[in-house]
């Protein structure tokens, strides 16, 4: 890892171990202008690059066309409406009513290490681990400050990128928009992939070619969401799992976003990323700054696995944080899908006596614990136990399933505020909302404004207080709607354009706090399943609740799509009932088993009530979770095959940091009729070394039980058929010692 700045030729050069990004400053303006990222370089000259000398876009040698040159040069952070027409990155409203800004280098920093960024969260590294440079660019009409922050780290491909905006002027200025980076590039054969979905349907991968406009994801909604995810790759057409040309940007925030692909007239593109413009003016006192969020830049020459495996490293290494973050998580039981609402103490211990005997060491209650909440018409806001239900009180009930040699988690829901609340009765203006008019209800629940110091304050306590009253050693952060109505009672006119942002600042803080004083807390983030799984989120809990649709053949889009970007020691994923509660779909529980093994792994079901034989399963698998869960939790993650693209079979592997082990997992999703075998080709193992299949007792068909790594990779071994559908088996292979 390095960083270099070449005087003479005003180039600054980044080199991860095999990646360079090249930045370069021009002209008498001092345009900070995009040079080179991709494969590692050892040249650190690349000024020639720079599209500096094409008549006649020149703006020094021929200012009457300064629009050409603004509307084609490459640009590593842009301005706004002085003539690059492409989409800007910074746009701004004076106190005059102008927009306009255009970014001139004023000087630059180069330091090990890389700062926090205050209030937000980022990816961080110890001073030896990681270099940062800062380019500080100015708009001299405005007395405006923009600080391009750039960070590599040693053991990553990863370039973080933030922006900070300093008003010098001695007026305020409005931020209208403040995206986090830039990409300026030539146009090639490239696909965009991009994540989409629904509630229970989230993150599921999608390729499109890049055409001429504008293609874009983007949330409006106050979070990052189930729809569409802050998450863009584009790829050359050839680039495969294994090998090719692949860039992503990947978005550390949980609120609204934009991630777009735009290809212009001159054969060029600009990707941008950053939180989005719609409903955001911001502003900035005399003196004031603007943090944006972060964004995780990844070019990778390996096809889009070695993307992958960038992005998993980067998150376990460098953004997720706290007593689990390289633990083994307890396997928990949650009754959601067990009760739904209709529970009490003693239905809780049936089912916490039961699971302990089988090897599960968590339970977890869901909603519906407080207030007077028996569905989901009330009570949120007032978070004190319900004795009704929890009778002998909740420390009562913690201490009894400790004595079971298990550990409480419980369910809450700090965000929102249900109109039938003691709380929304005492505090109408504590709801967004839009003064006059009747605030939208979705889940017949309002959003507090956590804007408001005295609401997160009053929150916080109730809920703390509740983690105070007991053992109670993880907590399931559950939001179930997202933000409309947007108004706040405690924020000025002018500044309600920095509701949506500063709603997400406030999360941050809250979860800041809770972490902060339960340091031992595991805390698992969830948003009606899957809606702010996002690398914001990751950095205050290191996992998160996948999706509400657990059903096994559902669950293998959803969690490839996600483990496209996270690790899978993030992926909140449980053994559900039967018939699934979402799809109601019937798979064998040994399947559904082997799927919730690619995450955090536990259970969602009545276990007092299942078939037996299915209860007699449990233990084996709890053990399985105990053998191979190191592995899956810190090995190198690759997608073999997917169901969605060859519509019968997936198959994923994960293997060992030093190669000594590899766990495969084959779902059968349909049955064929009248087929042969299967070549799957194993990548990833030490191609010298001699792998031995550990469990060859579950593979009788198989009869050779040692290959070469190498053999793996490139010949393959044939899967025999499996007569029926949704049927799963895993393969662990382990090298043979020398
Ligand atoms: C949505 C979550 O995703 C579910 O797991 C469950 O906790 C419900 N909310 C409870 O309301």
């Amino acid at each position: 890892m390095n960083i270099t700045y070449n005087e003479q030729n005003r180039v600054f050069k980044l080199d991860t171990a095999h990646t360079s990004y090249c930045i370069g400053i021009v002209d008498e303006e001092n345009f900070v202008g995009h040079i080179y990222y991709g494969r590692k370089l050892e040249e650190d000259n690349l000024a020639y690059l720079m599209r500096t000398a094409e008549a006649p876009f020149v703006p020094s040698q021929n200012n009457r066309d300064r629009t050409s040159f603004l509307d084609t040069f490459p640009m590593e952070y842009t301005g706004n409406g002085l003539g690059d027409y492409r989409e800007s990155t910074l746009a701004v409203r004076t106190m005059g009513g102008h927009s306009g800004v255009s970014l001139s280098y004023v000087s630059h920093r180069i330091y090990d290490g890389k700062d926090e960024l205050p209030g937000l969260p980022a990816t961080f590294g110890q001073k030896a681990e990681c270099k940062t440079l800062e380019i500080t660019c100015e708009d001299q009409a405005l007395q405006l400050q923009v600080i391009l922050s750039y960070s590599i780290f040693a053991d990553s491909d990863a370039v973080a990128r933030s922006v900070r905006i300093v008003n010098q002027a001695k007026e305020p200025v409005y931020l209208t928009k403040v995206l986090s980076a830039c990409i300026d590039m030539d146009q090639e054969d490239y696909e965009m992939i991009t994540l989409h979905g629904s509630w229970a349907r989230e993150r599921i991968i999608q390729t499109r070619p890049v055409m001429k406009g504008k293609q874009s994801v983007s949330s409006v909604r106050g979070e990052s969401s189930h729809q569409e995810h802050p998450f863009m790759a584009w790829k050359k057409k050839t680039t495969t799992e294994e090998s090719g040309e692949i860039y992503a940007m990947n978005f550390v925030y949980s609120g609204n976003f934009l991630a777009q692909i735009e290809a212009d007239q001159f054969g060029s593109m600009r990707a941008v990323m950053g939180i989005h413009p719609q409903d955001f003016i911001w502003k900035l006192e005399p003196g004031g700054s603007f943090q944006a969020p972060e964004v995780i830049c990844v070019y990778s020459a390996e096809g889009i696995g070695g993307m992958t495996r960038t992005f998993h490293d980067l998150y376990r290494n460098h953004l997720i944080r706290g007593e689990y973050k390289d633990k083994k998580r307890p396997i928990l039981i949650n009754n959601w899908e067990a009760t739904y609402f209709d529970f009490d103490t003693d239905k809780l211990l049936r089912i916490a006596k039961q699971a302990s005997a089988l090897g599960i060491e968590m339970l977890v209650m869901d909603d519906g614990w407080f207030g007077y909440r028996n569905d989901d018409n009330s009570s949120l806001g007032d978070w004190q136990v319900n004795e009704n239900k929890i009778r002998g009180g909740l420390k009562y009930l913690v201490d009894e399933v400790n004595k079971l040699g298990m550990k409480f988690g419980i369910w809450v829901e700090p965000e929102m505020i249900s109109p039938d609340s003691d709380l929304y009765r005492a505090h109408p203006d504590w709801a967004i909302a839009i003064p006059g008019r009747t605030g939208s209800l979705a889940r017949n629940q309002y959003v507090l404004d956590l804007t408001r110091q005295e609401v997160r304050d009053c929150v916080y306590e109730m809920i703390a207080g509740v983690l105070r009253s007991a053992n109670i050693e993880y907590v399931k952060w559950d939001m179930n709607r997202q933000l409309s109505d947007l108004g706040s009672y405690g924020l000025p006119a002018d500044r309600q354009g920095e509701l949506l942002h500063r709603q997400v600042l406030a999360l941050y803080e809250m979860q800041d706090r809770m972490t902060k004083e339960f340091p031992n807390l595991l805390l698992e983030n969830c948003s009606g399943g899957g809606a702010r799984f996002d690398a914001g989120m990751l950095y205050y809990s290191p996992q998160i609740w996948c999706s509400d649709d657990a059903d096994a053949i559902e669950r293998l889009s959803i969690q490839a799509g996600t483990a496209l970007i996270y690790p899978l020691s993030t992926m909140g994923a449980h053994v559900s009932d039967c018939p699934n509660h979402t799809v109601g779909r019937v798979t064998p529980f040994e399947t559904r088993g082997y799927v919730a093994l690619a995450g955090t792994f536990g259970y969602e079901l009545d276990v007092t009530k299942i078939p037996e034989e299915d209860r007699n399963m449990i233990p084996q698998q709890t053990a399985m979770y105990h053998k191979y869960n190191d592995l899956v939790r810190t090995g190198d993650y690759y997608r073999i095959a997917h169901y969605a693209d060859n519509r019968y079979y997936d198959c994923y592997e994960v293997v060992a940091k030093d190669r000594s082990e590899a766990l495969i997992t084959y779902i059968q999703v349909l049955g064929r009729p009248n087929f042969h075998s299967r070549r799957l080709h194993i990548p990833g193992l030490d191609p010298q070394a001699v792998y031995v299949i550990e469990n060859a007792q579950d593979w009788p068909e198989i009869r050779q039980t040692e290959y070469r790594g190498d053999t793996l990779h490139h010949a393959g071994i044939n899967i025999p058929p499996i007569s029926g559908d949704f049927k799963g088996r895993l393969m662990h292979l382990v090298r043979k010692q020398a």
